[in-house]
């Protein structure tokens, strides 16, 4: 199958994106931008069409599916009930990187869900994505549009490198604003649990409806430790084939990576330091930014790039806990192979 990249904004005119809702509704899978990452979509309710995004991804058929919708009113044909604490986040956070938890409705398609009686649902805030799910009509579920265990892609181009000849069409919306998956918070149960750090930070949540609690696995100290409640945070995800090394925010020193910078370089080793400050080292790549929010943003960009050019070792540092780098550090550590 010829894979064609369409380029949309919010200015393509209707019949160029018809194509693509034609595929949408005959069962197909296509890509999509998002805010977070583009999205490989399919019908949600119709089962052939899941099973079609589990083939194409290669994912394992235990992790279940985001539902993707553009109104409210798609909201409550999914799931049993909205619980107050989900209003509220709903009315600050929707559309935009947040996905909730709910029980579900019959109408969900096992497959969709991998068998749990609970649904993923977001409302994403990318123009094109709202655009594609309003003039196809189609409630889109959709994982991250990478081959299983690569990391997610935040480009057109990302897309096409693992995904071109099994797929009809990549909508092409330029980079992902956020570059990392949305927050997942399951609201079906007595108190809303964290499963996944991500485009909407654990304090915004928080300022909205109160403590939360966070999924064992977030916390533990090896990852793969403790079984989370997401099936998807259970798999080395993430990963380039260059090893990853993190430097602790409270170990990140002059001294340590200048020493680990030596180490590399007596083995003649390609590397690619991505760090806050601007450390006496030399190495092949040496990038700075300025907060996590950009890290975030350019994460798996710089994953995907040191694959393409052949780099050995990816050492990050700097990286401050709070806000968005919680979510940030939560992907580092599980590309990671060794932390400092
Ligand atoms: O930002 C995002 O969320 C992107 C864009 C495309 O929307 N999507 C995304 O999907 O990251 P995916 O499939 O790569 O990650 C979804 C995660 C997986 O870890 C999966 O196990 C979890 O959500 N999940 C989905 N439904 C669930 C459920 N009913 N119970 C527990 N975890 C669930
Ligand atoms: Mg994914």
């Amino acid at each position: 199958m010829e894979t064609q990249i369409i380029p949309v904004d919010t200015d393509t005119p209707e019949p160029q994106l018809k194509a693509v809702c034609d595929v949408l509704r005959e069962g197909g899978v296509i890509a999509f931008p998002t805010e977070t990452v583009y999205g490989l979509g399919g019908d949600a309710l119709n089962p052939d069409a899941v099973t079609k995004i589990y083939a194409v991804k290669g994912r394992p058929a235990d992790n279940p599916l985001i539902v993707h919708i553009h109104s409210r009113l798609q909201l409550t044909r999914l799931v049993e009930t909205v619980p107050v604490v989900a209003e509220k986040l709903i009315e600050r956070f929707w559309p935009g990187p947040l996905t909730l938890l709910f029980k579900k409705q019959k109408i969900v398609p096992d497959v969709t869900t991998a068998g749990l009686d609970t649904v993923a649902v977001r409302m994403p805030s990318h123009p094109v994505a709202l655009r594609l799910l309003r003039q196809s009509d189609v409630l889109i579920a959709a994982p991250s549009a990478n081959s299983s265990g690569k990391p997610s892609p935040t480009t057109a181009q990302h897309v096409y490198a693992d995904l071109s000849s099994k797929i009809p069409f990549i909508i092409d919306g330029g980079r992902c604003d956020v570059g990392l998956e949305s927050t997942i918070l399951d609201v079906s149960g007595a108190s809303p649990v964290l499963l996944r750090p991500g485009g909407v930070t654990r304090e915004q949540i928080e300022e909205t409806i109160g403590p939360i609690t966070l999924d064992p696995s977030l916390e533990a100290k090896e990852m793969g430790s403790l079984k989370p409640k997401a099936p998807g945070m259970k798999y080395k995800h993430y990963s380039p084939h260059a090893t990853v090394e993190l430097v602790e925010e409270q170990h990140s020193s002059e001294e340590k990576i200048l020493s680990l910078c030596q180490g590399y370089q007596r083995e003649g080793l390609r590397v690619m330091v991505i760090a806050k400050k601007r450390y006496g080292v030399s190495v092949t790549d040496y990038t700075m930014y300025p907060d996590e929010t950009e890290l975030a943003h350019d994460l798996f960009f710089y994953f995907r790039k040191a694959d393409d050019e052949k780099m050995d070792r990816i050492l990050i540092t700097d990286v401050s806990e709070k806000g968005m780098g919680y979510s940030v550090l939560n992907r580092i550590k599980k590309a990671a192979k060794h932390i400092y």
